[in-house]
Order: structure tokens, then sequence, then C-alpha cells
């Protein structure tokens, strides 16, 4: 078991799967840095956290803002060396209600948050990471990331680098000390799932998400992915015919509707 972290920075921790896994976290002698775009949810956050005896440093910026990101990261890590650094943020975009695919416009936005984004979080802090020899890098993906939704095309291609890069990543950091883990969660209720408007079987809430991350993380898991019927079945879809994935899949057809 990894020893459990005391300064956590999170990305995208105004809501859903980041809030919770910064509510898991929180507890006198913790810090934690939380981020997000929206003020008044991340106000919200930061009191709950505050209220369980963490002490909290908030980031209210755009993942895009790549001065903005390395600022708030690099600050916060002088201050506060980062154990454990989840980079959380991301969206979720895809077919509409009308049945058109993703714009290119909406298709470019997912993969500069979710991917570059996410790349853009860990560069900002792994050089300190390294110089430490420690530090936990975990990387937010999903089981589209694993198995490619119909749907989102894009947001699967940002999922799966996340995948790649991850892997990879940890491989090439394996003798500094530095840990790399990927999280591919399937339905988890937050903002993001009432916005994809089709079945969601296995949903389990933002809460229940956050502790079984929390536990892959002590574990040091490579990939964390749950429900484990849901991940046992993207594990084998690159194996299984087209025709057959199509089938299987057809009740999981869903359309994307715009938060904005
Ligand atoms: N929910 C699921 O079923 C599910 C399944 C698989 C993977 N995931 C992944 O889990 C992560 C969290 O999603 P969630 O379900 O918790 O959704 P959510 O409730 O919508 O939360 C997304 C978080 O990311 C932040 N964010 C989004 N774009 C950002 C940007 N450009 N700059 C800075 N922050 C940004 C949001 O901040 P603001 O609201 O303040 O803008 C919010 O805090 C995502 O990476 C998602 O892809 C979710």
């Amino acid at each position: 078991m990894t020893a459990a972290p005391r300064a956590i920075v999170i990305t995208g921790a105004s809501s859903g799967i980041g809030a919770a896994l910064a509510a898991f976290y929180a507890a006198p002698g913790i810090t934690l840095g939380v981020t997000g775009r929206n003020a008044a949810r991340l106000d919200a956050v930061a009191a709950t956290l505050a209220a369980a005896g963490a002490q909290v440093e908030q980031g209210l910026f755009d993942v895009l803002d790549r001065p903005a990101l390395a600022g708030f990261l690099t600050g916060f890590d002088a201050s506060h060396p980062i154990d454990l650094l989840i980079a959380n943020a991301g969206v979720l975009d895809g077919r509409r209600a009308d049945g058109t695919i993703e714009s290119g416009e909406a298709a470019r936005r997912v993969i500069e948050i979710n991917l570059l984004g996410a790349l853009d979080t860990v560069h900002a802090v792994l050089p300190q990471m390294i110089a430490r020899k420690r530090g936990h890098i975990v990387l937010v993906s999903s089981l589209a990331g694993l198995s490619p939704v119909t749907d989102a095309p894009a947001y699967s291609a940002s999922k799966g680098g996340l995948v790649a890069y991850g892997r990879a990543l940890r491989a090439a950091l394996v003798e500094s000390g530095v840990k790399v883990s990927i999280v591919c969660p399937g339905y988890v209720t937050s903002a993001m799932t009432e916005s994809h408007i089709g079945e969601q079987p296995g949903k389990i809430s933002a809460d229940a998400a956050a502790r079984l991350i929390a536990a892959g993380i002590a574990r040091n898991r490579q990939v964390i992915g749950f429900p484990r019927m849901l991940y046992a079945l993207a594990m084998i879809s690159p194996f299984v015919p087209e025709g057959i994935n199509r089938l299987a899949t057809k009740g999981l057809r869903f359309h994307v509707v715009s938060r904005s």
C-alpha cells in the first residue's frame, strides 16, 4: 500500500467525481488544491472540505489557460510538495438529439480539454516529482478509452489517448519513484451523465466512485476500472468482431445535450 497522501491537487473538483474525491481525502493535516471554472461551485466544494478540517487552496481557471494552470500547480507545489495529482477535469460531447455527429469544433474542444489539458497538468509538476523521487499522478480516463463509443468519437479518442499516455508514462517512470495510474470509470452520477441521454447500466454515485478510485490509488493500480463487469467487457472488446460489438452495444447508444 502507498503511504497516505497529504498534499493533493485535483483538477475539475468543482463537481462530480472530482468533488467527491476531494471530499474523500479532506481531513485535518491534508492540504487540498481544488480547481475548476465555476466560482460558486468551487467555493461550495472548498467550504465543505474546510469544514472537514482540510487546508484548501482554490484554482479558478480553464485548463486550456496554460499559464494559469502551470502557475497554480507550481505555486501549490512550491509550498506543499504534491503527493497526489489527479488530472480529472473533462467534458463530454457527441451525437446530438437530431442525430448529427459531433462537429469538428466540438471534437477539437473535447480533445484539447480532456487530453491536452491533462498532459499540461502533468507536465507542470512532473519535473519536481522526478527531482523528489516521489509522487503519484492519476489520469481520469473512462471505459470509453478502452472501448470507444459510437456516439462520442472525440471523447473516446481523448480518453483512449489518456490510457495510452498513462501506460507509457508509468513504464517510463518506473525507476523514478513517481507512480502513474489511470482511472476508467463506467457511468457515475454527475453533471456529465445528466447531459448523456441514454441507458447507463451499472451507474454508481460519485462518492462510491471516489472510494473505488482512492482504493486503487492506494494499491498503485495501473488501471482502476469499474464496475467490474463493464470493465471486463471493455477490455475484451478490441478482440471481438466489429458486427458483434455493434450488436452488443446497440442498447447503449446515446446523445448529448449541450450544457452551455
Ligand atoms: N460521470 C461519468 O459517468 C464518467 C465516466 C467516465 C469518465 N468520467 C470522467 O470523469 C471526469 C469528471 O467528470 P464528472 O462526471 O465528474 O463530470 P462533471 O461533474 O461535469 O465535472 C467535470 C469537472 O471538470 C471541470 N472542467 C471541465 N472542463 C474544464 C476546463 N476546460 N477547465 C477547467 N475545468 C474544467 C468542471 O469544472 P466547472 O464545472 O467548474 O467548469 C468540473 O469540475 C471527467 O474527466 C470525465 O470524462 C466521467
